[in-house]
């Protein structure tokens, strides 16, 4: 489903359209990942949700190398011993307040941020 780039994205920004529930917050252990399903501009995506403290960054589960899936089964993501995101299809390593690509076969792309927020204890969509 998420092979290829999308074009019609223009920027690193996704806007979200309507607030919606993505994962309790609990489910998601500080430093940690989760892949869940939302739907973006009327489509079904895949993406990577990451937890820093009381903060949760979100980014399109596409890789800006070869536009395949960070993960290597679903919702199990690659760490680096630098706290690095890793593709888990050719490496590349990506810092994870941006989504910029710091190591690997697209270094200087970034993955494609999408705006979530924490509130009543779950991850939503939008602000
Ligand atoms: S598709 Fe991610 S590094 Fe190639």
């Amino acid at each position: 489903m998420t092979e290829g780039v999308r074009t019609s994205l223009s920027n690193s920004h996704v806007p979200a359209a309507e607030a919606t529930p993505l994962i309790v917050l609990e489910r998601l252990q500080d430093g940690a990942f989760a892949e869940v399903e939302a739907v973006l501009d009327g489509d079904a995506e895949s993406l990577i949700l990451y937890r820093d403290g009381d903060h949760v960054r979100a980014w399109l589960n596409i890789c800006p190398h070869a536009g395949r899936r960070l993960d290597w089964a679903p919702g199990q993501f690659l760490k680096s011993k630098d706290g690095l995101l890793v593709c888990a299809a050719h490496g590349a390593s990506f810092e994870l307040v941006r989504g910029d690509c710091v190591a690997g076969p697209c270094r200087g792309e970034s993955l494609r941020a999408v705006e979530v927020s924490v509130r009543d204890g779950a991850v939503w969509l939008g602000m």
